[in-house]
């Protein structure tokens, strides 16, 4: 592929090639957990690390499926290659296995999904990682954070739910001067509307349940970076065992194809929708990046091409008030997840970050009365229509 192929090509053409056996035009899905070896002596090579290939799903590179959605991902986030898993968690959780040992110290975003919370400040606490949550929207709060040991910087940003944005491109550089890894978490902007690795991170992951895959039926992760540091996961991606599946490899491959489409149509939606919400009196505050209203609006401006789908906003009556809308909405779904073709509506402090203690909570602005949208493809007029008549009350 030409290096200069604008996004779009990249999201259709990358990674792909007519299949080399049948001619088959799209990426064959190989549904399978093993490989046939042509002799005793190709199986030790490959194997033994001699000779590159497959040999059986677990282990990298798992499937030509797999690869193919890999150097997709790869072309898109314009890194050297990448390493897909079974959900965006798993991705986390190899990323930090891989990378930290006891005594290393991780500083990660004050807001973040909830698991990824729960995995940073109970589980790798158990094995003596030490852990900082840090509100990196305040460079000098990084700046304060960091220390001797710290190996690892981990961002979300825009973050889940409260859309706080962190400048990549100092946080990183910041990183680089002590020697520590910066890994972005994607999964709200996507590569269409932000290139972390460009803006100088080491790392960046995705939920492929979200964006990439983009209509909320199946479950899998991603992780683009350097070859060196790909194959420093190697180990635990081998043994983990937290492996995609075939077919949400080929899944991905083909929402990659709409990416451009489904993006643009989420971020021009969710502009509409933002603005609807922050002129409608029943409505006490909006965030949604686009909006000049949001705090971090000038770093979004500098690192984003585009605001994507997300929007959090607080309704006046508080939760009561927030059940009272997701009782009544008739096209939103009331779900969690995100990045689906449709509008998913749902209440972060009972539902996705439910497992995050109230006072966390309430420290890092996950207020009671937030209620996170999903902004899907639909027409505008549709999803503002039904949430209009079901503020109407
Ligand atoms: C920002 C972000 N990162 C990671 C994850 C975890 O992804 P998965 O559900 O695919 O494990 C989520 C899930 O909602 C998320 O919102």
């Amino acid at each position: 592929m030409k290096k200069e192929m604008k996004v779009g090509t990249l999201c259709v053409h990358a990674g792909e090639a007519p299949d080399p056996l049948y001619g088959a035009h799209t990426t064959p899905l190989y549904q399978t957990s093993t490989f046939v070896f042509e002799s005793a002596e190709q199986a030790a090579a490959r194997f033994g690390g001699k000779e590159g290939g497959y040999t059986y799903i677990r282990v990298a590179p798992n499937t030509p499926t797999h690869a193919v959605f890999v150097q997709k991902m790869a072309a898109l986030e314009g890194g050297e290659t990448g390493q897909t898993f079974s959900s965006g968690m798993a991705a986390i959780a190899a990323i930090a296995l891989s990378q930290l040992e006891k005594g290393d110290h991780l500083v990660s975003n004050d807001v973040v999904y909830s698991s990824t919370y729960s995995l940073f400040s109970s589980i790798l606490t158990k094995f003596g990682i030490e852990v900082s949550f840090v509100d990196t929207s305040d460079l000098e709060e990084v700046k304060k954070n960091v220390k001797k040991n710290t190996k690892l910087v981990f961002l979300e940003t825009p973050a889940n739910p409260t859309m706080t944005i962190c400048d990549i491109a100092e946080i990183s550089k910041m990183a680089r001067e002590i020697g520590a890894l910066s890994v972005v978490d994607n999964t709200f902007a996507t590569p269409y509307f932000q290139r972390p690795l460009q803006l100088g991170a080491d790392v960046v992951l995705h939920s492929g349940t979200k964006y990439i895959g983009g209509h909320a039926d199946l479950l899998g992760g991603v992780v683009i970076g350097r070859r060196g540091f790909v194959k420093s996961m190697r180990s635990v991606v081998n043994n983990m065992g937290a492996t995609l599946g075939p077919h949400e490899a080929w899944l991905c491959i083909r929402g990659l194809k709409t990416l451009h489409l489904r993006m643009e149509q989420h971020a021009r939606n969710a502009m509409e929708v933002a603005q609807f919400l922050e002129a409608h009196p029943k409505i006490e505050w909006v965030r949604y990046p686009g909006l000049p209203s949001h705090p971090q609006h000038e770093i979004a401006k500098k690192q984003m091409s585009g605001f994507s789908g997300m929007i959090s906003f607080g309704i006046k009556g508080g939760i009561e008030a927030g059940r009272k809308l997701m009782n009544r909405v008739e096209l939103c779904s009331l779900a969690v997840s995100l990045g689906s073709v449709d509008t998913l509506i749902q209440h972060p402090a009972s539902m996705t970050h439910a497992s995050v203690s109230r006072e966390v909570r309430m420290k890092v602005g996950i207020t009671d009365d937030m209620v996170r949208l999903s902004v899907g493809v639909e027409d505008s007029e549709d999803i503002i229509a039904d949430l209009d008549q079901a503020l109407n009350w």
